[in-house]
């Protein structure tokens, strides 16, 4: 039976649920993929650090040992940030190895050169994991529902403030103490700035909206208002005038351009967005075609980030199995105009 190795560049919170996934799943991969599919790498700052579950064997803190590998053929990147990552990415592309990633901070900046760079070696680079956890949320936009004009997608893209504004409402926990509990549980990134001033959301807000109207919105294209000044009282008025107070990311695809914003919304507390809590996000899609479409489950943490990223990992191997490969980050897009929005 063929094995196919893959490198991880990361053992956090991902990168080990990761690992742990492709060893639960030793037994099926084969039947799943036509092959096994082993770790033979894994990248990390430091080598001495404790971690539970990985074979330290596997350890290195050297890029070398992977880029210089020709028998690695899928590089996971959940290592997070834009340096070293992008370059990364870049050179395992470059070297004709398969990338999926779970980095929306560098697929909301760099996503469109990462994935002409994929294109020009015939490589994957697959990213399902970078928006809404484990929700399967860029294939469906991607295929399922390419044949729609889709006009709009809109939800709760960010795990730890939806977490925190769970618990600041039903509990009447304090801002703090839920982030601490957020970052425990590893919903958080390394920096929770992201979270909490609504970067985060917007990253995956520029990915979701290029992915659904097939074209480029970046980062920098994306309002976005995160939750540090709502407070006690902000959520006491809300639930007085019978609504909760959500952080929404909403893309339109409107006739003058594409609009993406971030920021806190009250809505009725009978809306179904308002039942969605704790690291819990949802997906709303309308297309001309389907109507209107609902994505939901857990948008953090180590099994279901993982989860996410073991498809994409899946997917490439059956196109290494079965010889095809650029299957699904095709680069044709349009260019429509993008409206900034600034209030
Ligand atoms: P994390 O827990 O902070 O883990 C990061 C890992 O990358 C650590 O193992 C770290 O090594 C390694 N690393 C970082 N910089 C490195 C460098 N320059 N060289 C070598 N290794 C390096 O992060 P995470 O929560 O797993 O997130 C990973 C990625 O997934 C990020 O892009 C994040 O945005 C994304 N993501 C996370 C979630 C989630 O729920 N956590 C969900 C969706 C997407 P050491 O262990 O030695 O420090
Ligand atoms: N920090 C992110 C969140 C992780 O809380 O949603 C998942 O992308």
């Amino acid at each position: 039976l063929k094995n196919i190795k893959v490198a991880l560049l990361g053992s956090g919170t991902v990168g080990t649920g990761v690992y742990k996934l492709i060893e639960r799943q030793r037994e099926e991969l084969p039947h799943k993929v036509g092959a096994g599919l082993t770790v033979s790498k894994v990248l990390v700052r430091d080598k001495n650090k404790k971690r539970e579950g990985i074979d330290p064997s596997v350890l290195t803190d050297q890029w070398e040992d992977i880029i210089t590998d020709d028998e690695i053929q899928i590089v996971v990147e959940v290592m997070g940030g834009i340096e070293p990552a992008r370059t990364y990415i870049t050179e395992a592309l470059q070297a004709g190895k398969n990338v999926v990633t779970a980095n929306k901070d560098l697929m909301a900046v760099h996503g469109g050169e990462l994935l002409d760079i994929a294109s020009h070696n015939g490589c994957d680079l697959l990213f399902e994991a970078s928006v809404a956890g484990g929700i399967p949320i860029i294939r469906p936009l991607k295929q399922c529902l390419a044949g729609n004009y889709i006009s709009e997608a809109m939800g709760i893209v960010n795990g730890t403030t939806n977490f925190i504004l769970t618990k600041m409402t039903h509990e009447g926990m304090e801002f703090d103490e839920a982030l601490a509990l957020a970052t425990e549980l590893g919903y958080a990134e390394a920096d929770p700035t992201a979270d909490i001033e609504g970067y985060d959301a917007g990253r995956k807000m520029a990915i979701m909206a290029s992915i659904a109207f097939n074209s480029r919105v970046t980062f920098d294209d994306v309002y976005t208002e995160g939750i540090t000044n709502i407070t006690a009282k902000d959520i006491k008025y809300a639930e007085a005038m019978g609504c909760t107070i959500k952080l929404l990311g909403v893309a339109k695809n409107t006739e003058s351009g594409i609009e993406v914003r971030v920021h806190p919304m009250l809505i009725p507390s009978d809306h179904p967005l308002a039942t969605v809590n704790d690291s819990f996000n949802a997906v709303f899609v309308h297309g001309d075609a389907v109507d209107d479409a609902m994505f939901y489950g857990r948008g953090a943490g180590e099994f279901p980030t993982a989860s996410a990223v073991m498809g994409d990992i899946i997917d490439v191997a059956r196109n290494i199995q079965f010889y095809c490969t650029g299957r699904i980050h095709c680069t044709c897009y349009k260019d429509l105009p993008i409206k900034k929005i600034t209030e």
